[in-house]
């Protein structure tokens, strides 16, 4: 089938590459000329495991286009997917105005019935009030096509997101009629999934399934964080805790890690975004403002703790802090929301300085953060020890799994090694004569 992407970020250019992957003939639209430009030129603007090569195979084979030609674009497809973003207003609403204008030109250019499909993370209701949106702008244009809106929710996670594409845990479909499910299961057909994995439902569960998935998800860590905090005051540790509780197969083990809180550009916006919603009805939803701000506190956790510790040292003037990971997960280069952000803002105004390194989100954090001076950009975690007073780990990256901790230890000014994710075993950095601090565990 001829299919578009309108918004080639993350969630459009992963679906678009593996959809050209599966033999459909993609074009992926963007209004970033910058970055369509590079797309053509086969580099991936984002960092994802195996999408530059699936790149280059499909635009090879022809399968895969980029452009901003927004007439060619649609007109040239059957099947319209809207991956464009949705970020929280400033109430923490989710933003529909790309939809909106996206949909504007959809109607402008639509010349023969289109199957439009949302892709994004979108407030229940959105397909209904996007079909009435196109109708109305095509009876202003005097157009009499046919067209549907369905729902077809992103589940990827950045970091394995191609993988994720791939080797779907299940495929949401919201629709109205029973050809727009058979439309949406054909895109996916040569994924040979099984039948139990195609889930069809109308568009308003659809909507709602994605939200409720990330506010599960966020609940979970939410829920360990708060249990860690108790941990510390009582002496457990929340390590033991979390393989204790998920050992229990109606528990399980993911999304039970605590740590400095989570980020990203999708739980803490969807949580927002849900809680807005629930107020339009005049529903109060007290779990997920607890998830919400349990978070909040969380992401401040590491900062108050180095502080405290440098308390008794002079305070944190003068003092060097080498940050290991910047990016708001591991194997991503996003850091939209990142608990690092929020942490290196906070040490620098206490009067620190920073050595950072993050192994690929440094382009995008010497952007983010290009007002602070007193940060040094560094090309590994080693060099970013050098003379450090304090390490905090704030990206749980596996390469740091195998650090010289010793050779660390060595180079740097203090011994304070601050985890923000219990990366490491407590008993063999202390050994290793590091004064350790983790979130959850009692402080010997
Ligand atoms: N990132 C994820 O892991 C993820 C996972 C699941 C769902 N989602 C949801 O998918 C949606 C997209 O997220 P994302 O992370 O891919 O966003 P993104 O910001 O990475 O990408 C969006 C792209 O849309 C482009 N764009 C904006 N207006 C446009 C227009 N009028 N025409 C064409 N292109 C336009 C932007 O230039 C950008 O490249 C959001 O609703 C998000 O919540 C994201």
């Amino acid at each position: 089938m001829r299919l578009v992407m309108i918004g080639t970020g993350y969630v459009g250019l992963v679906s678009g590459a593996c959809f050209a992957h599966l033999g459909h003939d993609v074009t992926c639209l963007d209004i970033d000329e910058t970055k369509i430009n590079k797309l053509q030129k086969g580099i991936s603007p984002i960092y994802e495991p195996g999408l530059e090569k699936l790149l280059k195979t499909n635009i090879e084979e022809k399968k895969l286009k980029f452009t901003s030609d927004v007439k060619q674009a649609i007109q040239d497809a059957e099947v319209c997917f809207l991956t464009l973003p949705t970020p929280s207003t400033d109430e923490g609403k989710a933003e529909l105005s790309y939809i909106l204008s996206a949909a504007d030109q959809l109607a402008d250019m639509m010349d023969e019935y289109k199957l439009i499909v949302i892709k994004s993370t979108v407030p229940p209701k959105t397909c209904h009030m996007l079909r009435e949106h196109i109708h109305k702008r095509l009876e202003s244009l005097n157009k009499h096509y046919n067209f549907d809106v369905v729902s077809n929710p992103e589940f990827l996670r950045e970091g394995s997101a191609v993988y994720d594409f791939m080797n779907p845990d299940r495929i949401i479909i919201g629709a109205d009629n029973e050809s727009c499910f058979d439309q949406i299961k054909a895109l996916y057909a040569p994924l040979h999934l099984d039948n139990s994995k195609l889930i069809t439902m109308d568009t308003v569960s659809s909507e709602m399934t994605k939200y409720a998935a990330n506010s599960m998800l966020a609940t979970r860590i939410s829920f360990m964080n708060e249990l860690s905090g108790l941990c510390e005051k009582i002496g457990a540790n929340i390590e033991n805790v979390r393989v204790g509780i998920g050992s229990d197969q109606r528990i399980g083990h993911q999304f039970l890690r605590a740590g400095v809180g989570f980020g990203g550009s999708c739980f803490p916006k969807d949580i927002r975004a849900l809680i807005a919603s629930s107020k339009q009805y005049d529903y109060e939803m007290p779990i997920l403002t607890a998830v919400e701000s349990i978070n909040r506190k969380q992401k401040k956790l590491l900062a108050q703790k180095i502080k405290s510790y440098f308390n008794s040292k002079g305070g944190l003037k003068g003092k060097t802090i080498a940050i290991w990971g910047i990016s708001f997960k591991p194997e991503t280069d996003d850091i939209r929301e990142a608990p690092s952000i929020e942490l290196i803002k906070e040490l620098i105004n206490q009067g620190a300085s920073l050595r950072l390194y993050d192994p690929v989100a440094m382009n995008n954090a010497q952007l983010e953060l290009s007002t602070l001076s007193n940060l040094k950009w560094c090309e590994d975690e080693y060099e970013a020890s050098e003379g450090a007073d304090a390490v905090a780990l704030v990206t749980e990256w596996q390469q740091f799994k195998l650090t010289d901790l010793e050779s660390i230890l060595d180079q740097m000014s203090g011994k304070a090694l601050f985890d923000g994710r219990n990366h490491y075993l407590e008993h063999d950095l202390r050994e290793k004569g590091f004064e350790y601090f983790a979130i959850g565990m009692p402080t010997s």
